[in-house]
């Protein structure tokens, strides 16, 4: 039975169609890559499996459960967790503080285990010398560590990631990489969207990319950059217009080369 399994899901704002007819399937233990322009629904996605936001149609499968309408306090508790891009910590309270009320609400844990659970979120994100220190005062990247350890410490078992590279710097994204390679083979599955490509297809096993809601490629990270589906969404744009395609463009090239 796979862990997560979509199916016709729909969702839209007022008129606005963002996603139609959308089926997905991943499975335990995959690192699923999205991609995809912006405003092509990456985040919706997320928003729908994470349950802060509810379809207009179709059914969400977790762990073989209908979850489809529970709310997302509930999906927290079931072992689905997100982290953003802009990482959004209690900035008065300590790194451990935060993982506690993580472990505690999110992760519905009490006591000595609410306790375990935090502390090995934060041993396993390298936070372990900035127990006492307020989330406020973290440099970016720490900030961005305890936002993944914060969705650790419920213990999940499916993690989405929506562009947590974002306003990291280049020498930055192999540590965040090598951060969600250990949350993986932790056994954690991931869904990780990030326009930094060669972020994603170091830990992706599988790569998907969105345009309009609707999947334009799926399947093996190499496969899915070099189809010409993908290629002509990307060699489109001007770099110099729009540097977050040019980016990707940029590293497709590499990657292909
Ligand atoms: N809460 C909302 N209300 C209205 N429109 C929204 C809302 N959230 C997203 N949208 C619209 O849905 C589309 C997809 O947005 P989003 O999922 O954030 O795209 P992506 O993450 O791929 O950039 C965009 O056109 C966006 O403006
Ligand atoms: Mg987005």
């Amino acid at each position: 039975m796979p862990l997560l399994e979509i199916q016709s899901l729909s969702k839209k704002f007022g008129r606005l169609s963002v996603l139609s007819g959308f089926d997905l399937t991943v499975e335990a233990g995959e690192v699923l890559g999205i991609i995809g322009p912006n405003g092509a629904g990456k985040s919706t996605l997320l928003s729908l499996i994470g349950g802060s936001a509810l379809p207009t149609e179709g059914r969400i499968l977790f762990d073989g459960e209908d979850v489809t309408r529970r709310p997302a306090s509930w999906r927290a508790r079931r072992g689905i967790a997100t982290s953003y891009q802009v990482p959004r910590p209690f900035t008065g309270m300590t790194v451990m503080e935060n993982l506690l009320v993580s472990s505690t609400f999110a992760g519905g844990r009490r006591g000595r285990s609410a306790h375990v659970a935090a502390l090995e979120a934060m041993g396993g994100m390298g936070l372990g010398n900035y127990a006492n220190t307020p989330a406020g005062d973290l440099r970016l990247l720490d900030r961005k560590r305890l936002e993944v350890a914060r969705a650790l410490a419920a213990t999940p078992r499916l993690l989405l990631l929506d562009e947590i590279a974002g306003g990291l710097t280049e020498a930055e994204v192999p540590e965040l990489v090598d951060m969600v390679r250990a949350v993986a083979s932790s056994g954690v599955t991931v869904i990780w969207i990030e326009h930094v490509v060669h972020a994603l297809t170091a830990v992706a096993t599988k790569l998907l990319c969105l345009t309009y809601g609707k999947i334009l490629a799926e399947g093996d990270p190499e496969t899915v950059l070099n189809s010409p589906e993908v290629l002509s969404v990307y060699l489109g744009i001007d770099p110099e217009a729009d540097s977050e395609a040019g980016h990707i463009q940029n590293r497709e090239f590499e990657h292909g080369a």
